[in-house]
């Protein structure tokens, strides 16, 4: 599996890029661009806020205030370490063949939310939580009720959040590029060293996507976990409890 190709596009890149360009962009994503995959993400590019610009018009509102700007990036603490929590639970049922991929990820997840507090002058994230992660802690549990642990779902919301990081890091690389100020290369050096991640991770959720979208059934969780990416906890848990029910009818 090639997933530790084009690690500095995302940066190198400093235009805000939508998903399909990004996953053009990226010699491990880019041969994936075809079939149930495509198909999906063409139809639902348009119908997400964070595919277009009204999510580059809200990184742009944050960037431009010094305190927004510090909080989202405290923020970023929690919904990294969430995520590597969310990875590891899914692991304790999980012994198959991405379980290996899975757990690296899951490591650097936990990773990235130390960074960002070593960043922000913060305590290191720990179950114990804190009042601003409540959200992220949230949403990533009502994301592993709706996977239920089904692979399928659970990697497509993997990758679907995946997508949309690596969408929001390149409107950051353009901001810090464009408008830089005193705190630019720190900002920097902190994102470039996450997106390099961020791309091994992007590049292996799609490539076992590519395997594992095989019937309509795949393509319509993958959709569903497209337009959960954006929803809030009580809409992620409703759809949760909808797909236990479709399983059992
Ligand atoms: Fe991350
Ligand atoms: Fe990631």
């Amino acid at each position: 599996m090639n997933a530790a190709t084009s690690q500095s596009e995302l940066e190198r890149a400093a235009v805000p890029l939508t998903p399909d360009a990004i996953l053009r962009r990226l010699s491990g994503c880019a041969p994936c661009l075809r079939g149930r995959y495509a198909a999906t993400l063409a139809e639902v590019s348009p119908r997400l806020a964070w595919a277009g610009p009204q999510r580059l018009a809200a990184t742009s509102s944050v960037y431009a205030d010094p305190l927004l700007r510090q909080e989202k990036l405290a923020e970023y603490v929690w919904t990294e370490y969430w995520g590597g929590v969310f990875i590891e639970d899914f692991l304790r049922d999980y012994r198959g063949e991405y379980a290996k991929l899975l757990t690296r990820h899951a490591l650097d997840e936990v990773g990235h939310g130390n960074a960002f507090a070593q960043y922000a002058g913060r305590p290191a994230p720990s179950p114990a939580g804190a009042p601003e992660g409540l959200l992220a802690r949230d949403a990533y549990a009502a994301y592993q009720q709706w996977a239920n642990g089904d692979l399928v779902a659970f990697l497509s919301i993997l990758h679907v959040l995946e997508l949309r990081t690596a969408v929001i890091l390149t409107h950051w690389f353009c901001l810090l590029e464009t408008y830089p100020g005193p705190d630019r290369d720190a900002i920097h050096s902190l994102l470039a060293r996450i997106s390099r991640d961020e791309v091994f991770h992007l590049t292996y959720t799609l490539q076992a996507l590519d395997a594992l979208l095989v019937d309509d059934a795949a393509s319509r969780t993958l959709t569903e976990a497209f337009m959960l990416s954006e929803a809030d906890v009580p809409t992620i848990l409703d759809a949760a409890r909808r797909r236990r029910e479709g399983a059992h009818a």
